[in-house]
């Protein structure tokens, strides 16, 4: 098949930052972001980029006790974490369908729970430890050709190589 993943290495939390950043700043609302890793591998931080991407000023805290957080950026950023998540029927009250339905960005921790509602066309970040304390691989997995086609126009860094 004709997919594109792009694989990253970086080699801090800034430069995840940055990795995040720029694909926030090609980002076309409605998009939905499903970021998978464990804990402590980057997932936030790369979120603070995309966001930073996206127009929003400021620091993107990680919503640790709201499972959902809005920014405004050039449009509605919502931060979803739902690392605290036990059961699914908690999800009923979070809204989490309208937003994925919505016309904003919709950027997920912890996105393998709620597989079954993401929408066939999103894009999966996957973030994984690498060899030193700092080091991180990040692949990016467009699902749909309308991600397909953002990832064709997303430039690879210097730390970055694509992969089939
Ligand atoms: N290359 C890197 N990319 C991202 N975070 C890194 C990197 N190297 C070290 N870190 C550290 O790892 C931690 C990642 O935390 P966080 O983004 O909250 O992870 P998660 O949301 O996946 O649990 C931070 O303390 C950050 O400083
Ligand atoms: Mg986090």
């Amino acid at each position: 098949m004709n997919t594109i993943n792009l694989m990253f290495h970086t080699r801090s939390p800034e430069e995840t930052q940055r990795l995040g950043e720029r694909l926030g700043e090609i980002l076309q609302a409605p998009a939905v972001v499903a970021l998978v890793g464990e804990l402590g591998v980057g997932k936030t931080c790369f979120i603070q980029g995309v966001a930073r991407g996206l127009g929003v000023k400021g620091y993107v805290p990680s919503p640790t006790f709201t499972l959902i957080r809005e920014h405004h950026g050039r449009v509605p950023v919502y931060h979803v974490d739902l690392y605290r998540l036990e059961k699914p029927q908690e999800l009923e009250d979070l809204g989490l369908e309208e937003i994925l339905e919505g016309e904003g960005v919709v950027l997920i921790e912890w996105a393998e729970k709620v597989r079954f509602l993401l929408p066939p066309e999103h894009l999966q970040v996957e973030l994984r430890f690498g060899q030193g304390d700092e080091e991180r691989e990040i692949l990016i997995v467009p699902h749909g050709e309308r991600y397909r086609q953002l990832l064709r126009g997303f430039s690879q860094g210097p730390h970055a190589r694509a992969s089939l």
